[in-house]
């Protein structure tokens, strides 16, 4: 099982897309161990996006990060990361699969609804960034046993 650090960026809170997305994550079968509401300050923006200092983009993304609450959480499940990141879609909402989150509900790179992990070093570097331990809920959930 692996762990996945997703964020509900402040367009999809803004937009009221916070239960859409949690839905597609949910009936997928990902487990949802981990979950809160956050304002982003600049310090942790800054080493969220700590990989893309000094690009272009750096700024206005750490800026739009910050820019209303996110809803920050913890998924797992079998291949989680990169499944995960096959539901979000690609970075460019241009781009994604119409039928992906951000196909779906995603007009521009900069405003793009949704934070996953890239990586399983990824998921682990955000997940320590954003919750502590003991805010990660490890238990079973029933239906698991439907999804092997
Ligand atoms: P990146 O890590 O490349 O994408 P992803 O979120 O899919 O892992 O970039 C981080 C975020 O920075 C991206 O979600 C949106 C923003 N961004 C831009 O605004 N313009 C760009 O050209 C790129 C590459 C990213
Ligand atoms: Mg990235």
């Amino acid at each position: 099982m692996e762990r996945t650090f997703i964020m509900l960026k402040p367009d999809a809170v803004q937009r009221g897309l916070v239960g859409e997305v949690i839905n597609r994550f949910e009936k997928k079968g990902l487990k949802l161990v981990g979950m809160k509401l956050i304002q982003v300050d600049r310090a942790l923006a800054e080493e969220h996006y700590a990989e893309h200092r000094g690009k272009g983009f750096f700024e206005p993304t750490v800026s739009y990060i910050m820019s209303s609450p996110v809803v920050a959480m913890v998924w797992e499940g079998k291949n989680g990361v990169a499944l995960a990141r096959e539901l979000m879609g690609a970075t460019n909402p241009a781009n994604a699969n119409p039928g992906s989150i951000r196909g779906m509900y995603g007009m521009d790179i900069s405003r793009n609804v949704i934070h996953g992990s890239d990586s399983v070093a990824s998921a682990e570097r955000e997940i320590a960034l954003y919750f502590r331990p003991e805010e990660l809920a490890d238990y079973v959930k029933a239906g698991e046993e439907w999804l092997s």
